[in-house]
């Protein structure tokens, strides 16, 4: 056995004491309780790629009006469940001045993060025709998603994006949709993990099939503003963030604050009902929920059943973020973009000992830096590389568990990794170079 960066006794130790092999089997958070452990028993501190957390300070403007709107005593105080005013109309702003897409504020309602928002749209599009249910994703994907769909005891199904882009998406889809029975297809873009960003092209086929065959587009815009090669930093000033609210009036966008503003802690976000489905009627609606209409039924029926309304305190500070980069007072876009700076030397480093990116190329370009980004080494399938990267103090999620049909593949995340360890990160990439080498 040659000696790895951290003791193998101790990693098999906690590995054996999880019970979960091999380790790159284990959910996102139980990685990171796996890792914790090692790291307390070890000392040694670990390159830490398996969470999305970001890695970056909270966006100022939300801390300082959070606070402000805590001693003005917003906490002894329920919220409005559609949302504060001025929530809603910064956000129905930010949506005209960076999608180039028309809302009012009344469609535009707060969520305890997207993940809630992702929660709340299955609840309500997935039970809105009785012939049909669950949600087709276009993986690979967040996969808490497909847990969510899971608890609801919705149906869904998938296929690897990566396989049918451009032209190809079209055959595929109507393939899927027609024998899914589907509500609702979801996908996130830029996407998490493989950091595809579809194209005009691309949302304008899914528009289309969205209302060919009356599906809504659930589209999860968790990395707002980030796909780099572009400046979608301008607001009302093009390029802006590509989106199929352009192509259809069959949609719902969930807008996180967590990575482009840097604000998971408050779990808010935003749900937009396109305006087209807002007041239609679904009769079926009414087997759960006191209205037929769309928009009711989400706020009154669903929002009002998970948590009553989002924290009053962080629906103040969306507030003040979203003002502030609609004013053009601060650029958010230029925070962020450190997470492709170091995205670019990372990937560098892991092609120089022998690994591969998986997802490499966005059509016909090199898939872009961003937050994350996909790896193999060969001779490994992806959750035994997972397991056998935490022996070199590397941790990252397996491929797997997103559905993507890559499976030898292991997501990396940028975020949490500090410029200080690039060298403990070279190193360790060399030793397992080393003790896995390459056949020619
Ligand atoms: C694609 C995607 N959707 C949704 C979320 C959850 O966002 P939030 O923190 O707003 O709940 C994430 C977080 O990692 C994500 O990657």
């Amino acid at each position: 056995m040659k000696p790895t960066p951290i003791a193998a006794s101790i990693v098999d130790q906690v590995i054996d004491e999880f019970g979960i092999h091999p380790a790159g089997k284990a959910t996102i958070r139980e990685l990171v309780k796996i890792v914790n452990d090692i790291e307390k028993i070890t000392g040694e501190e670990y390159i830490r790629m398996e969470m999305g957390v970001p890695g970056l300070d909270p966006t100022f403007v939300g801390t300082e009006a959070e606070m402000i709107a805590l001693r003005q005593g917003v906490a002894s105080k329920y919220p409005n469940i559609e949302g504060i005013a001025s929530l809603k109309e910064e956000a129905a702003r930010f949506i005209r001045l960076f999608l180039d897409v028309d809302v009012e504020p009344r469609h535009c309602v707060p969520t305890v993060g997207s993940m809630m928002g992702g929660m709340a749209a299955f609840m309500v599009v997935n039970r809105s025709d009785h012939n049909r249910t669950g949600t087709l994703f276009l993986d690979p994907g967040f996969p808490v998603q497909k847990q969510q769909c899971l608890v609801l005891g919705h149906q869904y199904g998938s296929f690897d994006l990566y396989d049918y882009r451009g032209d190809k998406l079209h055959d595929k889809m109507v393939e899927e949709i027609e024998k899914g029975h589907y509500s609702s297809i979801l996908y996130s873009n830029p996407n998490n993990p493989s950091w595809i960003c579809l194209t005009e092209k691309e949302l304008q086929i899914i528009g289309e099939i969205a209302e060919k065959y009356d599906v809504t587009v659930i589209e999860d815009l968790a990395y707002f503003g980030m796909d780099f090669r572009k400046d979608l930093s301008q607001p009302g000033v093009p390029p802006f963030q590509p989106t199929v609210a352009r192509y259809t009036s069959n949609y719902l966008l969930l807008i996180s604050s967590s990575k482009a503003f840097s604000y998971a802690g408050q779990r808010i976000g935003m749900m937009i009902i396109s305006p087209g489905i807002f007041e239609r009627h679904y009769p079926d609606l009414k087997r759960y929920y006191s209205s037929e209409k769309f928009g009711h039924a989400m706020v009154y029926g669903a929002l009002y059943s998970l948590s009553a309304g989002a924290t009053h305190t962080a629906q103040h500070a969306l507030a003040a973020i979203f003002r502030a980069v609609n004013d053009g007072t601060y650029n958010y876009v230029e925070e962020v973009r450190e997470y492709g700076e170091k995205a670019a030397v990372m990937k560098a480093l892991f092609k120089q000992y022998g690994f591969r990116i998986v997802y490499d190329m966005d059509l016909d370009e090199p898939i872009a830096d961003g937050f994350y980004f996909t790896l193999s080494y060969p001779g490994f399938e992806g959750s035994r590389l997972v397991e056998e990267l935490l022996y070199y103090g590397i941790s990252a999620i397996s491929l797997e568990i997103t559905g993507s049909t890559r499976t030898e593949g292991l997501r990396a995340c940028v975020s949490q990794v500090r410029r200080d360890q690039f060298p403990v990160l070279e190193e360790r990439l060399k030793r397992f170079y080393e003790h896995h080498p390459i056949p020619e």
